[in-house]
């Protein structure tokens, strides 16, 4: 297949785990004859140093022509002047907005070569295999907001609809998978969140009687995320929760950086990024770890091009890669030496071609 592809290596590590996610997305074109045309553009604080803003008309106008966007990461103190007028994260909120990517899907699993690197218990990790789904476009992200010297407000709003498109696509991913969902929400105190209990408890009642949907406040959440996580498998939930309780649960795989993210709206055309931020702390030192955006290439192959045998070699590589003890700082402890960024990448590179000649 041909497909035109922007990529977004962002600010902080985001060039870097760019670099070896391409390095496996060209791979996999050249072992299974697809051609991914790679189109690079600007987002996030490089944009604004360029030219003064977050999405530049030129970043927006390829990403709505492309097939589908990759992104690395955005953001980092440079930019972080909370008098600025224009941030980084603007660039982000508003690609999300324009691409119309109403639903994040973010897999975490345990993995268990790396059941030591986990801060859990192994019993505890042993297993887990969940999919969140985050309402991306809505909430108290994008509702308005007002400062004046003394006081501040940020608006939650959310409509039915957009509470119905969420929650049908997460009703759809449960159907596959055990058809259990976990709504959570925070609907003891929020009138946004007795809108969305009520809107997901009719909507499963009416199209998917078969599911087996639960209701869970946040905080209670947050908690069963560390005590039983095997409890979930999909969970469905806001904008602002699902940003916080993904941070939380990418560390029972080991590290944040692990863990890929696809971002879909209707039709195939979605937004691909790692969940992790930029870390300027460790930015150009060749040291992050590229698993997370490898990962969210093979979620594009899957979700966009539906490309599943693709997909799935990338899955089954990163597997072994760290299987092999491949690890970057982030998971590397005691005295295990690390490996680095490219490393990881030619690795995963290594592991596709050997999988490849070997069938
Ligand atoms: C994420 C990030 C973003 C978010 C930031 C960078 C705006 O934390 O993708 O989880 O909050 O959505
Ligand atoms: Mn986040």
């Amino acid at each position: 297949m041909k497909a035109k592809i922007v990529v977004l290596p962002g600010d902080g590590i985001g060039p870097e785990v760019t670099t070896e996610a391409m390095r496996v997305l060209k791979a996999i074109g050249e072992f299974y004859k697809h051609e991914f045309q790679l189109n690079y553009a600007r987002l996030g604080g490089e944009a604004i140093d360029f030219c003064g803003e977050p999405l530049p008309d030129e970043t927006k106008t390829h990403c709505q022509e492309a097939d589908t966007v990759f992104l690395g990461a955005i953001g980092g103190p440079k930019w972080d002047n909370p008098k600025a007028k224009v941030r980084p994260e603007q660039g982000l909120l508003g690609l999300r907005k324009i691409l119309n990517v109403f639903a994040n899907l973010r897999p975490v699993r345990a993995i268990p070569a790396l059941s030591a690197v986990s801060p859990l218990k192994e019993d505890r990790i042993q297993g887990v295999d969940i999919a969140v789904v985050r309402e991306l476009t809505g909430g108290i992200y994008f509702g308005k907001k007002t400062r004046s010297a003394s006081e501040a407000t940020d608006l939650c709003v959310y409509s039915k609809a957009e509470i119905e498109r969420v929650a049908r696509f997460a009703c759809e991913l449960a159907r596959h998978r055990s058809g259990h969902i976990v709504s959570v929400d925070k609907a003891n105190v929020l009138e946004t969140s007795r809108l969305w209990r009520e809107t997901v408890t009719d909507l499963v009642e009416k199209e998917y009687p078969t599911l087996h949907l639960d209701h869970m406040l946040v905080d209670a959440a947050a908690m069963k995320l560390i005590q039983q996580p095997t409890y979930f498998d999909v969970i469905l939930t806001e904008n602002m929760f699902g940003d916080i309780l993904t941070d939380e649960a990418s560390v029972l795989s080991g590290s944040m950086g692990l863990l890929p993210s696809a971002s879909l709206g209707v039709g195939s055309k979605g937004l691909y990024e790692p969940i992790h931020g930029s870390a300027p702390d460790i930015a150009g030192q060749g040291v992050a770890n590229p698993i997370g955006a490898i990962l969210s290439v093979a979620m594009m192959l899957r979700h966009s091009f539906a490309l599943e045998t693709e997909a799935t070699a990338i899955e089954s590589a990163v597997d072994e890669v760290l299987s092999a003890g491949m690890w970057t700082p982030d998971l590397a402890f005691g005295d295990h030496k690390p490996v680095s960024t490219r490393q990881v990448g030619e690795a995963v590179v290594a592991a596709i071609t050997a999988n490849e000649i070997w069938y």
